[in-house]
């Protein structure tokens, strides 16, 4: 399969990702979708489920928005046509989406957010708008016209009245209309419309990235979880002061030298990173198992032929550093050493762990003690 159009990945990183669109008409061949209308409908119903329903004309008030979960009853009242339901972690709850990941794995796991799913009946669409992630627009089933281009910020003009953001001046600078297979690329700030041209659902695959307030404000709270963030500064060293009220610059230098002192903890860094970026996004899917097996228990699945895979709300990621590797499941950090270390790469590759390189690590009771646990708190599972 070609889905970048004859593109590599490291030419569509090079030329493409976050620098200008890209449509790829059929990047997945005789696609069709794993889930209707029905069943998104269905899932939007559901608590835990994250869902919304996009109107661009509710009563008179412009592009408003409903969110879920929905009673059955709500899609009785919605009209004929211009409305959208959207599903959120679509990926989470349909193994079929979720395997679509693996077509995207050159883009790092740690920026993957979620696949989302748009159903629309004709006319249907949430508005001119742009996004702050990295898209891959997939056309899973009818078409939609989508109009796209120019680069939109804050300051871009707004439709008033609307709890979206939906953009009121913007025109794009081209239009293209995709069908089952095709594929629309958008980076971040790129504007973008899609008008469904008939019975349509759209696949959102999406990534992300932290903003500074994220990075800020999780990375201390992490330093200030640890034991010594109760710590007082001290000054021995105390001198009289002209007067009592000034704020003495080597106080300043002194603060500035603490906190920086925090910041530059690397290896901190990387632990919280990793944690933060695999947590999961909905913790009704990555769920403790019903029932946890032993380490016996776990040996005899994989040595008899069971295929392990990620949960598909699962996020893994390692990061190496000097004589260790962190693996991180689900939030969770595992610290490996010596001969251990290659079993984090072998789990993150991709959502089906290769059983026969695995082989080689589950001799190891401590290593078959972190695979028994990792599926006992339900990041992996055999298929
Ligand atoms: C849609 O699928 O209708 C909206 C997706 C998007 O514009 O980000
Ligand atoms: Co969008």
């Amino acid at each position: 399969m070609d889905m970048l159009g004859g593109r590599s990945p490291s030419d569509f990183l090079r030329d493409y990702w976050q620098k200008k669109p890209l449509v790829i008409h059929q990047a997945f061949p005789g696609f069709t979708c794993p889930v209707d209308a029905d069943e998104l409908a269905g899932l939007s119903c559901e608590e835990g489920v994250e869902s919304r329903i996009v109107i661009e004309n509710d009563g008179g008030k412009p592009w408003q928005l409903h969110n879920g979960p929905f009673s059955e009853e709500r899609f009785s009242l919605l009209p004929e046509q211009d409305w959208t339901l959207l599903v959120q972690g679509l990926d989470h709850w349909v193994p079929e989406i979720a395997d679509l990941l693996e077509h995207f794995r050159f883009v790092p796991n740690w920026r993957l957010d979620d696949i989302m799913a748009s159903y629309a009946p004709t006319g249907g669409s949430v508005g001119p708008h742009y996004d702050q992630y990295d898209v891959f627009l997939l056309q899973a089933q009818g078409r939609r016209r989508w109009t796209f281009g120019g680069h939109c910020d804050q300051n871009s003009p707004r439709v008033e009245g609307t709890p979206l953001r939906i953009l009121s001046t913007w025109q794009g600078e081209e239009t293209v209309t995709l069908e089952p297979g095709d594929m629309l690329y958008l980076p971040p700030g790129t504007g973008h419309h899609g008008v469904a041209e008939d019975d349509c659902i759209t696949l959102s695959i999406g990534f992300r990235t932290p903003t500074i307030d994220d990075l800020l404000t999780g990375f201390t709270d992490y330093l200030c979880s640890r034991s010594d963030a109760a710590n007082h500064l001290n000054d021995p060293d105390l001198q009289v002061q002209d007067n009592p009220g000034t704020i003495a610059p080597g106080v300043i230098d002194r603060l500035q030298a603490v906190l920086a002192e925090k910041l530059e903890d690397k290896r901190s860094l990387a632990l919280w990173f990793g944690q933060y970026a695999t947590t999961p996004k909905s913790l009704d899917v990555v769920v403790p198992a019903a029932e946890p097996i032993s380490n016996d228990e776990f040996a005899t699945a994989a040595r008899s032929g069971g295929q392990l895979r990620w949960n598909e709300g699962s996020r893994f990621a390692y990061h190496e550093e000097g004589d260790e590797t962190a693996l991180f499941a689900d939030g969770e950090p595992f610290l490996l050493k010596g001969d251990a270390r290659p079993l984090a790469p072998l789990l993150c590759a991709g959502a089906r762990i290769d059983m026969s390189a695995l082989a080689g690590f589950t001799d190891d009771p401590a290593l078959l003690g972190l695979l028994t646990t990792l599926h006992n708190q339900g990041s992996v599972y055999f298929e």
